[in-house]
């Protein structure tokens, strides 16, 4: 069980993803709980103002320290402990190993900026680390915040159903995911390749492992640097290197 607390200024953002599938389905079971709160609730002012003027100027405005300490304060009060984290496109960068490791806390507080983003001495004495999505930037943290929920939430065990959907993925285990067919065999011309009808399962597994190298080698390169890689895989990958410069990788 991860509790997640999503501190936004746009709650409404959050109905629709959350409502569906199976971050729906995670809340049911009481695999996550997850509480969207309003920055807006916690000012004490009459218009209820969220962000100010840059001091020194500039373009844009920043989302201002109180009601933002407030909120943190309020959630500090009941155990557990929770991991703060700010989405930024000045934190480091999220991937599926920081998503692992995530899954294994009580609790993540997820703190949405706008405009230029939190005053900086919220970031220095109450945020414990920031997360990036990728080297862009967008309206805001929410969508980042989701994207955080969902890949965290799908690392708990119970959550996909399926306990080893998540072991063959993409990135969990270094390098990309091999190709997947379904009925019908023959669609519009092209059959499904014949070794996954064979029901020989040794060959099946081979032939995905060659395929998941061969589309890293293509799409993703960088990824075999670091991937845990066996003797065999290295083979493969020398093959497949050779097939390349030889003008002959497509005749699978
Ligand atoms: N806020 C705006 N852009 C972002 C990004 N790329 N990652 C995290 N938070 C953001």
């Amino acid at each position: 069980m991860v509790q997640f607390d999503i501190l936004t200024l746009f709650p409404g953002f959050f109905e629709g993803p959350l409502s569906e599938s199976m971050l729906s389905r995670a809340r049911e079971k009481g695999l996550i709980s997850i509480r969207i709160i309003n920055i807006r609730d916690f000012t004490t002012d009459r218009h209820h103002v969220t962000d100010d003027y840059p001091y020194g100027g500039g373009a844009g405005m920043v989302m201002k320290p109180e009601p933002i300490v407030r909120a943190l304060s309020e959630l500090k009060e009941t155990p557990p402990v929770p991991h703060i984290i700010y989405l930024t496109p000045q934190g480091s960068l999220f991937n599926q190993e920081c998503a692992r490791h995530l899954a294994q806390k009580e609790r993540l507080v997820l703190l949405c900026g706008h405009y230029e983003g939190i005053d900086e001495r919220v970031r220095l004495h109450y945020v414990d680390e920031e997360l990036s999505i990728g080297d862009y930037v967008l309206t805001g943290g929410e969508t980042p915040a989701l994207v955080v929920l969902d890949a965290v939430a799908r690392m708990i065990p119970g959550v996909l159903g399926n306990e080893e959907s998540f072991r063959n993925d993409s990135f969990y285990t270094g390098i990309l995911d091999y190709p997947h067919y379904t009925r019908p065999e023959v669609f519009e011309g092209e059959s499904a390749p014949e070794i996954l009808l064979s029901g020989h399962h040794k060959n099946i597994d081979e032939w995905r492992r060659r395929q998941a190298l061969a589309r890293t080698l293509k799409f993703r390169p960088d990824l075999l640097e670091k991937a845990p890689l066996s003797d065999k895989d290295r083979r493969l990958l020398e093959e497949l290197k050779r097939e390349i410069a030889s003008g002959d990788d497509r005749k699978e």
